[in-house]
């Protein structure tokens, strides 16, 4: 168990006068802040941009999307982020849930024989924009910052396959040696903070722990400390006092920390989903008053170390009817935080400014309203044009919700094959700043088209038709409507139940289901289902039968890892009989899928068996 409370105590008090004495000698080892500004480990003023991805926060247990190993492009974890470095990231966004950390055993040992790996020259040419006139020299790529052994012909053999703790804490310090920033993030699905803020504290000083015992990954990381607080009916009134309090715990652990601040309690104000800072014509000590945490940072040694981490979104996910573009967003925008980045926050005759990471935002980009915002939201970062209000400055640092093809409400940056990009959203960010490897390129060669581009044959790569999944269909297009458009008094995705340990039944079917699309006649998806016998003892040998009945299954149109024997009135039968697919007790999950189309759009099914026996039925979680 990590330290007690009073020992940290007497530490904390320790560590703040050091860091006083520290301060005074303008410490440059530590990530830190300097008004609207964000610097890094050496003191270099740091602009973030990145994106999320989950898996950690959902029953995963892993980031998500390394679900087929036929396709090293987006099975290997080391060659996605070696992508997302050639892309221009330098941030990434971690959602977790402590439960999953500390009580989920791995569900997937990952760890396996795979297509080949790509080489470096294909990696760099699959992040290439189309549409981007690029000056093709294969030599001139960067190469990976960080990469590990790779066997022939063998994926993610580097990843700690025992415990989801040692797996999450190896992700962050491989990602921090691979030069990005990492931005851990306790995310919705956690119910760990309401049932127990005792075990909460605890669980955050041992994540911090562990990951400030790697040498660069302690000055490379960053705590999200609570995602979206709304989602759980917490406002101001409530997060004022928890966020200085473990802000107070974990400092003295690591002081190289910064601190990302979500807003909450002000969705009277128009203000969704981690926004809602705003300080004046506010109800004293209520729920929408964040006075008092602005007070209390005053004299917290760590007080230049907060970042002010709002989520933004257009209306197909806030379900807002106005303020989200033009004159009314920007307002909004600036009451709530933009005033923070330029006259700041004054409390007893001291003014503090403070910097801004949009810790979210995202967009399917389908429907006029999100476009809309997009492209106000877009000026408004950049303080750019009408948006110029004077009471803010630009807005540089963003974080993309998300990489994530599986987020409901806003998809993600790459499509369900996992591997092609949706340069849409790519593009966005490259307006904002996001500087992909061959920019340099295109820069001094303007001229060259895409058709002078070595274009990344499909023969030379692991081609995403290898996935099992609905890229070798019509594209899916996601009709808007089926985005879950939720308002801060509900609680988003409450469809996840991602703890198999609590099940009673000894077999778990976790269920992860595709973006659904129409196959023109029906609502059709792709669905991976993994398997585990939970019991504490004996093996169902390979040769098992399942079934799986939802009455809205009326075709398929590929399966995986199983022989179908009927479907019939709602009903699949179907046979594992792989030699690899025994289900040990207490061993790993057997994975097997297919895809099916339903007529009611619906494709979880309403019951799930092995040898006649019922199985708990769960899901991987989405939304944002
Ligand atoms: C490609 O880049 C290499 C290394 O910078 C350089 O030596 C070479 O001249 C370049 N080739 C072309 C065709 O620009
Ligand atoms: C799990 O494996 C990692 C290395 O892969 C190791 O550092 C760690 O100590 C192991 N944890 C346990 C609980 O065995
Ligand atoms: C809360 O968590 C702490 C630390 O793990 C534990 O000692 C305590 O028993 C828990 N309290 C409850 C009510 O479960
Ligand atoms: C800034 O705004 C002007 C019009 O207000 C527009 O023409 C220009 O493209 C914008 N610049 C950027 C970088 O978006």
């Amino acid at each position: 168990m990590p330290p007690v409370c009073r020992s940290c105590n007497v530490l904390a008090v320790f560590i703040c006068a050091s860091a006083i004495l520290l301060l005074s000698f303008k410490s440059v080892t530590a990530l830190s802040t300097v008004n609207d500004n964000l610097l890094d480990e050496n003191g270099n003023p740091l602009v973030l941009m990145g994106a999320s991805w989950f898996g950690f926060n959902n029953g995963a247990t892993m980031v998500d999307g390394l679900w087929n190993p036929a396709d090293a492009f987006t099975y290997d974890f080391a060659t996605i982020i070696y992508r997302w470095q050639l892309l221009g990231f330098n941030a990434i966004r971690l959602p977790f849930s402590m439960q999953n950390l500390y009580d989920v055993a791995p569900i997937n040992k990952l760890s396996t024989q795979c297509g080949s790996i790509p080489t470096f020259s294909q990696i760099a040419y699959s992040v290439v924009d189309p549409s981007a006139k690029v000056a093709a020299n294969l030599s001139t790529f960067p190469q990976p910052n960080n990469w590990p052994t790779h066997s022939p012909s063998t994926c993610n053999e580097y990843l700690p396959q025992n415990t989801t703790i040692d797996r999450f804490v190896w992700v962050v310090k491989f990602l921090a040696n691979a030069g990005f920033y990492v931005i851990i993030d306790d995310h919705t699905e956690d119910p760990t903070v309401v049932n127990n803020q005792t075990q909460f504290m605890s669980y955050w000083v041992d994540i911090v722990t562990r990951i400030s015992q790697d040498p660069v990954a302690r000055k490379r990381f960053i705590v999200d400390i609570l995602n979206e607080p709304d989602a759980r009916g917490w406002g101001w009134n409530v997060m004022s006092s928890l966020y200085l309090q473990v802000m107070d715990t974990l400092y003295p652990i690591n002081n190289n920390l910064l601190f990302f601040v979500e807003g909450c309690g002000q969705g009277s104000f128009g203000a969704n989903w981690g926004d809602g800072f705003q300080t004046t014509g506010i109800n004293p000590g209520s729920g929408n008053d964040p006075n008092p945490f602005f007070q209390g940072l005053f004299g917290k040694p760590y007080i230049n170390q907060v970042v002010i981490s709002p989520h933004v979104y257009g209306p197909s996910v806030t379900g807002a009817s106005s303020n989200y573009f033009g004159s009314g967003l920007w307002t909004r925008l600036s009451n709530s935080f933009g005033y923070l980045t330029k006259t700041g926050y004054t409390f007893n005759g001291m003014t503090k400014r403070f910097p801004v990471v949009i810790g979210e935002t995202g967009s399917k980009f389908q429907i006029d309203g999100d476009l809309k915002f997009l492209a106000d939201f877009k000026s408004y970062l950049l303080n750019n044009g009408s948006a110029a209000d004077g009471l803010h400055n630009a807005i540089p640092n963003v974080i993309w919700w998300d990489w994530n093809d599986n987020s409901g409400d806003t998809g993600g940056l790459v499509d369900s094959t996992w591997y092609n990009l949706i340069w849409i959203k790519v593009e966005y960010l490259n307006a904002l700043g996001l500087t992909p490897w061959y920019s340099s390129a295109s820069a001094a060669s303007p001229n060259l088209t895409p058709s002078s581009l070595p274009s990344p044959s499909s023969s030379s790569y692991p081609s995403p038709s290898t996935y099992p999944s609905p890229n070798s269909s019509p594209a899916p297009s996601p009709s808007p409507s089926s985005s879950p458009s939720t308002s801060p008094s509900s609680s988003p995705s409450p469809s996840s139940s991602p703890s198999p340990k609590g099940a009673s039944s000894s077999c778990n079917a976790l269920f992860q289901l595709s973006t659904p699309w129409s196959n023109g006649q029906w609502p059709t998806s792709s669905i991976n289902i993994y398997i585990t016998n939970s019991a504490s003892s004996g093996t169902m040998p390979a040769g098992w039968t399942f079934t799986m009945s939802n009455a809205g299954y009326v075709a398929q149109s590929g399966t995986w890892n199983f022989r179908l024997s009927q479907l019939s009135n709602g009903v699949v039968t179907g046979i594992a009989d792989q030699s690899w697919e025994a289900l040990v007790a207490g061993g790993g999950s057997v994975n097997i899928g297919l895809i099916i189309s339903s007529t009611t759009g619906s494709f979880l099914p309403k019951s799930f068996t092995v040898n006649g026996k019922a199985c708990t039925i769960s899901t991987f979680s989405s939304g944002h």
